[in-house]
């Protein structure tokens, strides 16, 4: 028999999306949070730039609006661009209320909130902590939550796949909870709730090189689609340009923040190259950025080029890049001598599970937030700090959705046990890793920062394999947490290539060079698990 747990509100994911949901409707009920790891374990964590908002008085809304919609090469839904920059003031301060301790610097009459400048925003607005802003934000939503006699955080639980009483001519599907495989014991639980929240984050970890932690690997894209929701945008993977270029490095970011404070972009003999891309230099979108570093490593046949803050006073560097500074120093790279070098990794899942402004997918009591979802935000580039907001705004606005629906008269229904009686322990493990390894090289080779269609068929005809042999191994083996991973990252991949593959144009950040313009009309891509193709944005 599964163990079961029953609990009003079951939110799978705890970074800044899960989180404050989890806060905001502690008073209400019942909250279970599932987390694949540590509580903050996830991208959150590692943020460093900070959180767009419209916070100094010479901001505007409609400043903020314009840079966005800027940013998403006509693809933004402006509704849900309005509806998040409307709320940033409101998000910040409710951040502020629960004990973040952002930056401030002096002024004439004491001080004020440090604001930063990153590409894209033609004002100041992002509001920071030094350059750990993730570290100050997931710390103090999980001591709050940790606080809340009614959430209940369940560490090392990876959600399996969502519980729905779907049938194939069901369109009234409602979410019940889901299944968790518990990665102390290895037994797999039922969580039976009457709400359900995705806050699951994003799918960077489908390549081989990224800036997100492991936990990134598109499980909430990949349950929503099997339960059935429909998902958009997912040919647009955000490349983020400057992470450190260094062979234990990880792929450790360095924030976008150093060109905001006046870093240069430089070739190896000193030269700069983005004035030559675009008016807007080093301050230009990501995906500007991103492709003019792989255009000049190509070119010159470099590994890496350089991000150069060193004219800068060493105090103002220390005290603005702590993080940075020190990181870098372990790895014998001084930021305030010499320059650091740098290459585009993948940073961001701008697609995902389609959802409305109350964060509603096409199943009935279950919700997505956060990375994991498409709001409409970040067109087909999101712009640099847009996203924290994106999943503080939203987690808001599904809060009040449950909030306003709540209804615990309803009985939760029986939930048939997690089969295991036809599986065994896995013989060959290599297979999983092996697996891990194609995929994510395949997906870095073929579906990166500059596409074409012969790349992207044989991307898929990889995948296609790939999707046989693990869905084999899924049905006769045991499921730990690498192949449960390794079947979602193989899913997005596939929804990734399939999007990607529909989109004949190069928008934003999808370039193929077999259509290098932008198609007179600008839309969504938007694939639905019935095969039937449907108008996105009704939830
Ligand atoms: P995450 O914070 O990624 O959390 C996901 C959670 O879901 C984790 O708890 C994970 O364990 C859990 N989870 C996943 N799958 C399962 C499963 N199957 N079962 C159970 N739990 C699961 N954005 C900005 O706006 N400003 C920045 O300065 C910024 N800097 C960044 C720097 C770095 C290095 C990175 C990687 C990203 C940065 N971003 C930044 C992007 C931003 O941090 C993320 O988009 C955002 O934090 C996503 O939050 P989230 O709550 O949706 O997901
Ligand atoms: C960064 O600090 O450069 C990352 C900001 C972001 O991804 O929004």
């Amino acid at each position: 028999m599964s163990k079961v747990h029953d609990c009003d509100i079951l939110v799978i994911g705890s970074g800044a999306a899960g989180l404050s949901l989890a806060l905001r409707l502690a008073d209400l009920g019942s909250i279970a949070v599932l987390s694949k790891g540590a509580v903050t374990e996830g991208s959150t964590f590692y943020a460093q730039g900070g959180i767009a908002a419209v916070l100094d008085d010479e901001d505007s809304v409609e400043s903020h609006v314009q840079d966005t919609l800027v940013a998403g090469a006509g693809l933004c839904d402006e509704d849900a661009v309005r509806f998040t920059v409307e709320n940033s003031r409101d998000a910040i301060e409710w951040l502020i209320r629960n004990g973040v301790a952002f930056s401030r610097e002096p002024d004439a009459i004491g001080d004020h909130y440090h604001l930063t400048r990153e590409g894209g925003h033609s004002h100041r607005r992002i509001i920071h902590s030094r350059d750990a802003t993730g570290r100050a934000v997931a710390t103090t939503l999980a001591g709050a939550v940790l606080r809340q006699p009614s959430v209940r955080l369940f560490e090392q639980y990876i959600a399996v796949d969502l519980i729905t009483d779907r049938s194939p001519e069901d369109v009234e599907a409602r979410c019940h909870g889901a299944y968790a495989l518990h990665l102390e014991s290895g037994l797999v639980e039922v969580f039976r709730a009457r709400y359900v929240v995705l806050a699951t984050g994003g799918a960077s970890k489908v390549y081989l090189y990224t800036s997100n932690p492991d936990v990134a690997s598109g499980d909430g894209i990949a349950m929503a689609w099997r339960a059935g929701c429909r998902v958009s945008n997912l040919e647009f993977n955000q490349f983020h340009p400057t992470c450190l270029f260094h062979p234990d490095a990880r792929s450790f970011l360095i924030t976008e923040a150093i060109r905001g404070e006046g870093g240069l972009l430089k070739r190896p003999d000193g030269s700069r190259f983005m004035p030559d891309f675009d008016p807007r230099a080093e301050l230009a979108p990501r995906d500007i950025v991103a492709r003019a570093i792989d255009h000049e490593i190509k070119r010159l046949g470099v590994d890496c080029l350089y991000l150069d803050i060193s004219h800068k006073p060493a105090d103002f560097i220390r005290e603005h890049f702590p993080t940075i500074y020190q990181r870098c120093l372990e790895f014998g790279i001084d930021i305030t001598k010499e320059a650091i070098p740098v290459v585009p990794a993948a940073h961001y899942t701008c697609g995902g599970v389609v959802v409305d402004l109350h964060s509603r997918t096409d199943i009935k009591g279950l919700y997505a937030i956060g990375e994991v979802a498409c709001t409409g935000l970040h067109g087909a580039n999101r712009m640099a700090s847009n996203s924290l907001l994106e999943c503080l705004v939203f987690a808001q606005s599904a809060a009040e959705d449950i909030r306003a629906r709540w209804r615990t008269d309803r009985a939760l229904p029986e939930i048939p046990d997690w089969d295991e009686s036809q599986v065994t322990d896995a013989d060959e493990e290599v297979v999983v890793h092996h697996n891990w390894h194609e995929l994510r090289r395949l997906m870095w080779d073929y579906v990166g920062i500059v596409r074409t269609d012969k790349r992207l068929e044989r991307a898929l005809r990889r995948i296609q394999l790939l999707q046989q042999e693990i869905h084999d191994y899924y049905a006769n083996f045991r499921v730990t947490n690498d192949l449960l991973e390794l079947r979602n990252l193989v899913q997005v991949a596939e929804l990734m290539v399939r999007c990607a593959m529909d989109r004949k144009e190069s928008r934003g950040l999808h370039y193929t060079r077999d259509y290098p313009d932008l198609a007179p009309v600008a839309r969504d891509t938007v694939l639905s698990p019935d095969g039937k193709s449907e108008e996105p944005g009704s939830g």
